[in-house]
């Protein structure tokens, strides 16, 4: 059966973004149909790295340089697409898509470097186009395949306002919000260039190293602007020549290991830093727990956090990019939720004591799991099959399956977007974080197994808490918001996203000063003695709120 909602198409003409919020009929397939779409993660994977491959990037004047830059590359190689956008409104970039690989090695063999000695000569996948010494004969193409121009840029506050007022109902508001704002093809292009661009670059040492996105660029929760994971693996096995009577001369590895990581990192940090082109702001942080390189890229204006060897992490994306497609609910509601942190105040981009938009998107991953939308990670685990069996880190099992076309069914929920997003407020406002755990490989809670003020078991290694850095003002914080929220969906003829989404004062300074930063100074406290005071203290805190909502009531 066919369901009726609304899409709100935008559509890219003449270089401006126009956003067409006629209602269009979208058809929600049917479960069967839907099932057909998937692609599995490895298959996306690798179809994206490939497609990388084939690319390259390249900085123009402007837009207007697309047909002449068109007919210039095509004595390369067949041009599949070209893809334009901008990075920081002015500098104009086109990535071009190539049919073969054998195209962008054409190039790389033809294109110069600036005639000047300053330089490092290095080559890579990325150039500019200069203007022409010399009049060319080459003519210009009209037929140029552009198929995004200025495909990066993110709607302004005001458009995504118009936009979400124009939409009838929350719940197509909270579809507006996610087709707005997802991160889109040309996003996803210029993250695994960014990605490629290291694996050309190391892959002379290493010949078959992988450096593959994770996180919100692949997990189907990434937004336009989003940062980019990455981890860096340098793997040693050819398994075709493991017969083979000539060995490789190498260095053996330092017998302590983090010591190692931490030499490795930092000679790719320095040489990220000195030699590659468009990386800039490389930042080591290599004491931490996962040590990681953060780094600018330049040309493609994206935000890197590049780890090594971490291949849980890239489990971790493909167990929520298969939550995200298991039904379409997940991603909106998602997206509404993240936002919704986001402009509380509940999120920042800083890591804290407070909630990551990682913990926050398995808190709403469990509560559909407590609806009956999603399925437990324990029964994706009894689906699997030998082909989905994985070991991460030589020691997490991280098998479950991996195909939706084989999940046998699917929900008979059919709650609304805008009634699931009152549900979460509720279900939370009463969630017991005090002595209960979330766990979403078992679907239900468990007993908390420490002290930490937020316990989210992590899938993977489910004696972990993926949630450990949250403190318990913020988790205090957390539930007044949450309550908050509940309350404002609540009352009478709101039917409009906008009112949970203005940015406001914290609410605790705003309901009792004084007296909440006492609680919260107590609360940031780690004594076992302010843990037992904790429960009283959370019921005065819960007294002040709801007498607050009585008066405004
Ligand atoms: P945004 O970057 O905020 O858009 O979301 P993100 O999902 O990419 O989050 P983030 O960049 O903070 O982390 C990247 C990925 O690392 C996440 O998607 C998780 O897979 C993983 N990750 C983040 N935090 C934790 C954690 O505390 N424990 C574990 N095991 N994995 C984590
Ligand atoms: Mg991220």
């Amino acid at each position: 059966s066919a369901r009726e909602c609304t899409k709100y198409t935008h559509t890219i003409m003449s270089g401006q973004r126009l956003f067409c919020n006629e209602r269009v009929v979208r058809t929600v397939h049917s479960a069967e149909s839907e099932k057909n779409k998937f692609i599995p993660f490895d298959e996306l994977i690798s179809h994206r790295r490939q497609q990388a491959a084939r690319s390259v990037l390249i900085q123009v004047q402007s837009e207007k340089s697309c047909s002449e830059l068109y007919s210039y590359c095509s004595q390369f190689g067949h041009i599949e697409g070209m893809h334009h956008y901008t990075v920081h409104h002015n500098t104009h970039f086109v990535l071009i898509e190539f049919k073969k690989v054998s195209h962008v090695e054409n190039i790389l063999n033809k294109a110069t470097h600036m005639n000047e000695e300053q330089i490092i000569p290095v080559e890579g996948s990325m150039f500019w186009f200069r203007t022409e010494k010399t009049r060319s004969k080459i003519s210009v193409s009209k037929d140029v395949p552009l198929l995004i121009k200025n495909g990066c840029s993110i709607p302004t506050d005001k458009e995504l306002t118009d936009l979400l007022l124009s939409a009838e109902t929350m719940s197509d508001q909270m579809v507006t919000l996610y087709e707005t704002t997802k991160l889109n093809d040309i996003g996803v292009r210029i993250r695994f260039q960014t990605a490629h661009q290291l694996e050309r670059c190391f892959s002379g040492l290493f010949p078959h190293i992988s450096v593959l996105p994770f996180g919100s660029s692949v997990n189907g929760f990434g937004k336009l602007g989003c940062d980019l994971d990455l981890v860096l693996r340098a793997t040693n096995v050819n398994e075709e020549n493991l017969n083979s009577r000539l060995v490789y001369h190498t260095k053996t590895i330092m017998s302590d290991e983090r010591l190692q990581t931490k030499k490795f990192m930092e000679t790719i940090a320095d040489t990220m830093q000195h030699f590659v082109p468009g990386i800039c702001n490389v930042r080591r942080i290599l004491h931490a727990r996962v040590p990681i390189i953060k780094y600018e890229q330049s040309f493609t204006g994206v935000e890197c956090d590049l780890s090594i060897t971490n291949l849980t992490a890239v489990y971790m994306s493909e167990l929520l990019r298969l939550y995200s497609e298991v039904d379409w609910r997940v991603k909106p509601l998602v997206f509404t939720l993240r936002k919704w942190a986001e402009c509380v105040g509940l999120t920042n981009s800083a890591p804290g004591r407070w909630i990551t938009n990682f913990s926050l998107t398995l808190l709403v991953l469990f509560y559909l799991q407590f609806k009956q939308i999603l399925p437990s990670l324990s029964t994706l685990k009894k689906l699997a099959v030998k082909r989905d069996t994985r070991v991460a880190n030589s020691m997490v099992d991280c098998t479950f399956l991996r195909d939706l076309n084989r999940l046998p069914e699917r929900t008979t929920n059919v709650t609304t977007l805008q009634e699931l997003l009152h549900g979460f407020y509720e279900f939370y406002s009463q969630f017991d974080f005090h002595t209960k755990a979330v766990s979403i490989r078992d679907g239900t809670t468990i007993s908390k197994p420490d002290y930490s003020a937020l316990y989210i078991c992590n899938p993977l290694e489910p004696m972990l808490n993926v949630s450990k850095n949250v403190s318990i003002e913020e988790v205090e914080k957390l539930k007044v918001n949450l309550r908050e929220a509940s309350w404002l969906l609540e009352s009478t003829d709101n039917n409009n996203l906008l009112t949970i989404l203005q940015p406001k004062k914290d609410l605790m300074t705003l309901v009792r000063g004084k007296r909440v930063v006492n609680v919260a100074v107590l609360f940031g406290e780690d004594s076992e003695d302010e843990k037992t005071n904790v429960a009283n203290k959370q019921k005065t805190l819960s007294g002040s709120l709801n007498k607050d909502r009585a008066r405004r009531r």
